[in-house]
């Protein structure tokens, strides 16, 4: 049985095949997500991974809506797998405001589902780490969370040399767009051909702009003017302050897929290669408005970092770190007469925290050697009798020290080291 097109397999490292995704290397992003959220005091919560179809349909814009995972439950309920975060975010965020102080600095790294068509890059699921501010409309926010989304970034090693945080305001764009065109139903379909513009044929984008009364000329020429709003010049002073300014441009081709965007939005984008953006969010202050049926009204702001880009930005970098199995003690049993005695010296080093291996059955002495190897095991301890009493001989790998201890000294030598 194949696994479904675009989907993963997570297996231990060394990964069995080319196709196969690596669970360290999860686990390995993931960890320097949370520990830079707790840097910027987010903290972390989840929601269900299917939710009402009607989250999606009526909020985020038909290019997402297309993708959906969705069918009719057992109960006759539409529903659907969460293509992205932001809508449950709000109904969460609606439903227990009350709760906790503004800003609400939240993340969470949700499996997320869209039936894409798959490419390097675009799978049909995905882990994403969000991170948002909800209840503040200062640009202070916009800039705490674009400071964020670079460190986040700066975590794995990548430098301004790697990346770019291109920087634009829907702001802007509405403007651009209501000066010119008196119908304000059409706006969206406006932001879908400028957010494709990049990818598409200049004839087709020509076109379609056409049929809504733009010229590419005066589009063209408003992105290359690229005159920063005020919220905009605000944003890019905190950053300033920060040294980060180096991280950022302001690029009016951007202007985002989604619908519910409404200030600034932004993008990551490795620099230098022609993939897919890292990262993208922005302003969405009328949302939870709009999930909550006008009950509340909250300011709000985020991004949404994929795992796959991602990976695949720090493996052509080269500068993913050495995922592989790994404990401390391997504790290896040469004399079966003392596998009793090695066992509770297993126990008591894993109760004290220390990771410990042993072989399960016997085997011979070069075998479990080899495995303490595979594991990168820090030390080795065998237990030998020495005028009828147990010793244990510690051998350290690395310094190529070797010790004899007492067995029930064990854990405090190991940890002494
Ligand atoms: P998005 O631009 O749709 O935004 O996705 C954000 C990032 O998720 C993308 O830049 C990309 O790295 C990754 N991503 C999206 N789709 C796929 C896919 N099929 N395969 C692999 N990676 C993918 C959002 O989802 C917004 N809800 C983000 C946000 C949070 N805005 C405000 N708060």
């Amino acid at each position: 049985m194949e696994r479904l097109p675009g989907f993963r397999d997570f297996y231990p490292e060394p990964l069995p095949s080319k196709d196969a995704s690596s669970f360290d290397l999860r686990n390995y992003i993931f960890s320097k997500w949370r520990e830079t959220s707790r840097r910027y005091g987010f903290r972390e919560y989840d929601g269900p991974p299917l939710e009402p179809l009607d989250l999606y349909t009526r909020k985020s814009g038909e290019e997402i809506v297309g993708q959906l995972y969705n069918f009719t439950d057992k109960g006759d309920r539409a529903v659907s797998l969460r293509p992205e975060m932001t809508p449950t975010l709000a109904r969460m965020a609606a439903a227990s405001e009350r709760n906790y102080k503004k800003p609400i600095k939240w993340f969470a790294i949700p499996q997320l589902f869209r039936y894409e068509r798959t490419q390097k890059g675009r799978l049909r699921e995905h882990f994403q780490f969000n991170a948002d501010i909800i209840g503040e409309t200062d640009p202070a926010a916009d800039a705490e969370l674009v400071a964020l989304l670079i460190d986040s970034l700066r975590a794995f090693g990548l430098t301004s040399d790697d990346f770019v945080i291109r920087l634009s305001s829907r702001n802007a764009w509405q403007e651009f767009f209501t000066k010119r065109c008196p119908d304000p139903s059409r706006a969206y379909e406006f932001y879908q051909i400028i957010d494709k513009m990049e990818r598409e044929k200049p004839e087709v984008t020509d076109e379609k702009l056409k049929s809504l009364g733009f010229s590419t000329g005066e589009v063209k020429e408003f992105i290359s003017a690229g005159e920063p709003t005020e919220e905009l010049q605000s944003v890019l002073r905190h950053l300033k302050s920060r040294k980060l300014d180096a991280f950022v441009q302001i690029d009016y081709n951007i202007i985002r897929g989604l619908a519910y965007y409404t200030g600034i939005v932004f993008e990551a984008f490795a620099k230098g290669a022609s993939m897919r953006a890292i990262a993208g969010g922005g302003r969405y202050d009328n949302l939870v408005k709009m999930i909550s049926d006008d009950k509340i009204n909250l300011p709000a702001l985020g991004f949404g970092m994929g795992d796959v880009v991602l990976a695949d930005l720090l493996a052509e970098k080269k500068i993913l770190p050495k995922l592989q199995a790994q404990t401390d003690v391997f504790l290896l049993i040469e004399d079966e007469t003392l596998r009793d005695k090695s066992l509770l010296l297993v126990q008591q080093l894993r109760d004290a925290g220390i990771a410990t291996e042993y072989s399960l059955t016997p085997a011979k002495s070069d075998k479990q050697f080899k495995r303490a190897l595979e594991l990168s095991s820090r030390f080795t301890i065998r237990l030998h009798l020495k005028e009828n009493r147990a010793i244990a001989l510690v051998k350290d790998l690395v310094q190529q020290k070797q010790s004899e201890i007492q067995p029930e000294e064990a854990v405090t030598f190991i940890r002494a080291q």
